[in-house]
């Protein structure tokens, strides 16, 4: 991702506009590729990145109106089953002598089927790619619209926090969906085992307030934007690299940046900008 941002930054640097939910997209696009070694024709550039990201989206989206539910009816099935031939077809060459320290040779030495290799770099791809995106993008466009650019120009050393805080009022994985193994009281109510729970992390997470940059780890709240407990998200240390990454493209050269304009994504899975255009001031 570094040569991709590092070419962004001069152009913005140098007073163009630039898309940041495009170039999001591009980003994470690029990083799943390297990830799980997908065979891309570089000479494509963006254009191969953004199809990438497109067909994580498409799985991804298979998944909207199916939250009542675990069991995907067989078209949708037939659908998934099609996309994800497509993005692991080139695990069954590599798979035999991928190196040790890649995602798929890693796999193989840990003792993983081909099939649960196949499986993990599915779900890499559905869950690091859409989130990622919608974070990056987002905290840009809080950063600019709660006034807190400035005060993170001044003071540079809350970096790390206003990542933190970006996810946190983001929390672009809005909710959670749970099936309750055994009847449990919580708060006053039955939960009745064979239910179905949606954990609602995006309001769990505002209940704090507006997005400060200097606002204090919280630890009752953990990191609840990455999920809790078995599930805790497996990209969560990658994610805040990417969002540092971005910081320090849109800051790094010590002036701020204005939002010259903005576009919803619609019927998405992940809210997310459809396109973020932002300038330095
Ligand atoms: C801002 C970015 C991200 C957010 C907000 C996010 C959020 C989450 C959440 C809430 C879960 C838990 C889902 C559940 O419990 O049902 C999760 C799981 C997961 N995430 Fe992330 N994620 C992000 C980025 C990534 C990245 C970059 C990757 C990897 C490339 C990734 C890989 C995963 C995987 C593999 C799981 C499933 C873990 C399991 O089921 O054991 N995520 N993520």
């Amino acid at each position: 991702m570094g040569a991709r941002l590092a070419e962004a930054r001069a152009a913005f640097e140098a007073g163009e506009p630039l898309d940041l939910a495009e170039l999001s997209r591009i980003l994470v696009g690029r990083m799943v590729t390297q990830l799980l070694g997908l065979p891309v024709d570089a000479s494509r550039g963006d254009a191969a990145d953004l199809e990438i990201f497109a067909t994580g989206e498409r799985l991804a989206s298979i998944a909207l109106g199916t939250t009542a539910d675990t069991e995907l009816p067989p078209h949708k099935i037939a659908l998934a089953r099609d996309i994800v031939e497509q993005l692991t077809a080139h695990i069954d060459a590599v798979f035999p002598d991928a190196h040790p320290d890649t995602v798929i040779g890693r796999c193989r030495e840990l003792g993983l089927s081909l099939r649960e290799t196949k499986g993990l770099s599915t779900l890499l791809m559905v869950a690091g790619t859409e989130t990622a995106a919608s974070a990056m993008a987002r905290m840009a466009a809080v950063l600019y619209d709660s006034g807190e650019v400035d005060r993170l120009l001044a003071h540079p050393e809350h970096r790390e926090d206003a990542v933190r805080e970006a996810l946190r009022v983001t929390s672009p994985a809005p909710l959670i969906g749970r099936s309750v193994l055994a009847d449990v009281e919580v708060a006053g109510r039955t939960l009745r085992a064979g239910e179905r729970v949606m954990v609602l992390t995006w309001t769990a997470n505002n209940v704090a307030g507006a997005f400060r940059i200097d606002r204090p780890y919280l630890p009752h709240n953990r990191q609840l934007w990455f999920g809790a407990g078995r599930h805790l998200c497996l990209g969560g240390p990658l994610a805040r690299a990417e969002l540092a990454a971005m910081l320090e493209m849109l800051l790094g050269d010590g002036r701020g940046f204005r939002v010259v304009s903005r576009r919803y994504g619609r019927r998405v899975l992940i809210p997310a900008y459809a396109s973020l255009v932002v300038q330095k001031v």
